[in-house]
């Protein structure tokens, strides 16, 4: 980083290695996908282990029921591709499923029932990511979570707390509740052994069979079978009609450096790059990393990227999305003359921009890079903690509730308060929009580092924050991630702030107009790997318990 790797000058130091470097929300995931790379596994090899390590070790995120985004720079080629994963609307949805009787959005049934579910990609997109770029073989890397499922894992704080939390709702249904909860009624204590048998006779199955056991097998027989139980719609064709979508990554400059993001049905990455192409109109370095000055322009810069989320951003598959203007220099020089250094716009003046015709609480981010120089940026979820709370029976695993990032209803905000256009109705075969964005940074060409986080709504808000903190502010990546964060997403209109920003620095941007809410943490978490000054580093999130960058344990192993 500018300011040198292990520097006196900074507050918090990376973790650093010779031999590449895995950042994960979970110290025994990172450790699982370390071991890969030790045994001569690269950084796809070991982004499957992680993945599914992830899903026995921290499910109310890590998943095989839900869905994701994976970018992966191949270093031989120098190419870097995105795979969707994203899970799909089933074949059956239709753009009013959420609406009751009198044409009211029901958020119950788009977040909690057996009709919130999209069908899952993770397992697809997993194999897909092997399959192309992979080198070990498939099994070794899904054992080690079957292993963990049918062997027990220990219980950390963090899991006992949130299971005893989210009782209520999983106990809804008979099957998530004898899952999760000890004789099917007690929470869990920190210590406790917490066994996962039919998980693991699911993960046991993907490791033999591969992605058709989930796809056309055994598995998919007992999601349909939780499905017609339920009154959910993925069924048999469904459910072997998902493919991953593999896309051309989106691309942006900042201040000479080049972003490499993801495209829609990610909105992250559109907005990623409109935001920078804003903030290149100001001096942010000069502002000052904690300034009122500086909160206050990300906070206009944010307002204006999510209001043209709101009315632009869906599947491009499905609905045209006029990405190359969203992230045109024109556009951004016109926004950035727009936004009073002096003044908060209210979000009620700021309305999406007019598109000219077209011609044309759970998520988990990791990051690795391996000692040749690939690098994964990985982020899936369930959506919200624990997804729809239902379970399929007899497979061990969680739902997703990804269809609530649909819009149920024009003007009705989702789980998030985000709000969205025709753009983003549901069809059947559509992939919900999501705020997820996998994101490598490259310099001179090379990859520098890669990041991505949790947070639904402010995962745009924190990615952009830690990229700016790197490239305007000089930050090594462990300071740039302990920096208090803000948030602003247009509506509901105020400026959150984490505690750091200082009751000196909230005063100043309330004089301006904003209404400022001080809250304890932004509940993101950016996982983040990189490689500077000939070395292989790893910054992850205090924001989540657990969370570390772990490198492989070998020795002579060096880049070049
Ligand atoms: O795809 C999305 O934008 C959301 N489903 C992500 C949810 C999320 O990040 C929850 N995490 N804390």
């Amino acid at each position: 980083m500018a300011q040198g790797i292990i520097s006196y000058r900074s507050v918090h130091h990376p973790v650093y290695s010779k031999t590449g470097m895995v950042a994960a929300q979970n110290g025994t995931a990172a450790q699982i996908g370390a071991q890969v790379l030790a045994e001569g596994g690269n950084a796809v090899d070991a982004a499957v282990a992680v993945g599914f390590a992830l899903a026995v070790i921290v499910p109310r995120a890590g998943n095989i029921g839900g869905g994701g985004f994976m970018l992966v720079h191949d270093a031989e080629s120098g190419e870097t591709t995105a795979i969707d994963y994203r899970e799909t609307a089933p074949l059956k949805a239709t753009r009013d499923m959420y609406l009751d009787a009198d044409g009211n959005a029901d958020p119950q049934l788009s977040r909690f029932s057996h009709k919130a579910s999209g069908v899952p990609g993770t397992v697809a997109g997993l194999y897909e990511a092997h399959k192309r770029f992979g080198r070990m073989p498939w099994k070794r890397l899904v054992q080690p979570a079957a292993e963990l499922a049918r062997d027990g894992i220990i219980v950390s704080k963090d899991l006992a707390t949130m299971l005893d939390n989210a009782r209520e709702r999983l106990c809804r249904q008979k099957t998530a509740c004898e899952y999760f909860y000890r004789d099917g009624a007690y929470a869990y204590d920190f210590g406790d052994i917490f066994f996962q048998t039919d998980l693991a006779k699911t993960l046991q199955l993907i490791a033999n069979q591969g992605a058709d056991a989930f796809y056309r097998g055994e598995i998919a027989d007992k999601i349909v079978a939780e499905m017609e139980a339920g009154g959910g719609l993925i069924d048999h064709e469904s459910l072997a009609a998902y493919e991953p979508v593999m896309r051309k990554p989106l691309r942006g400059q900042y201040r000479g450096y080049e972003i490499v993001t993801m495209p829609p049905p990610s909105s992250g990455g559109v907005a990623l790059v409109q935001m920078l192409n804003i903030l290149e109109h100001f001096p942010v370095a000069e502002l000052g990393a904690g300034s009122a000055d500086k909160v206050h322009l990300l906070a206009e810069v944010l307002r204006l990227a999510y209001a043209d989320r709101s009315k632009h951003l869906g599947d491009a598959d499905f609905h045209p999305v006029p990405v190359d203007w969203l992230i045109s220099e024109d556009y951004a020089q016109a926004l950035a003359g727009t936004i009073d250094m002096e003044r908060a716009r209210p979000s009620a003046d700021v309305v999406p921009g007019k598109a000219p015709p077209l011609e044309s609480m759970e998520t988990t981010h990791y990051s690795i890079i391996d000692v040749d120089g690939n690098v994964v940026s990985n982020t899936y979820t369930l959506n919200l903690t624990f997804g729809s709370g239902i379970a399929v029976a007899g497979a061990g695993f969680l739902l997703n509730n990804e269809m609530d990032d649909f819009v149920s209803k024009p003007g009705v905000p989702n789980a998030y308060g985000l709000l969205g256009s025709e753009a983003n109705a549901v069809e059947a075969g559509k992939r919900p929009l999501s705020s997820m964005m996998p994101t490598i940074v490259f310099r001179d060409g090379e990859p520098w580092f890669a990041t991505g986080s949790p947070g639904g709504s402010r995962i745009i808000s924190t990615v952009l924050q830690f990229v700016v903190n790197v490239i305007d502010h000089g930050m090594n990546i462990a300071d740039a991630v302990h920096f208090p964060l803000v948030h602003h997403q247009w509506l509901p209109d105020r400026l959150s702030v984490e505690a750091g920003i200082g009751p000196d620095t909230a005063r100043l941007l309330e004089q301006r107009g904003h209404e400022v809410r001080v809250i304890g943490t932004m509940y993101s978490g950016t996982q983040t790997v990189a490689y500077d000054d000939g070395l292989f580093l790893g910054a992850s999130d205090p924001r989540r318990p657990n969370a570390a960058s772990v490198a492989p344990k070998t020795i002579n192993a060096h880049r070049d």
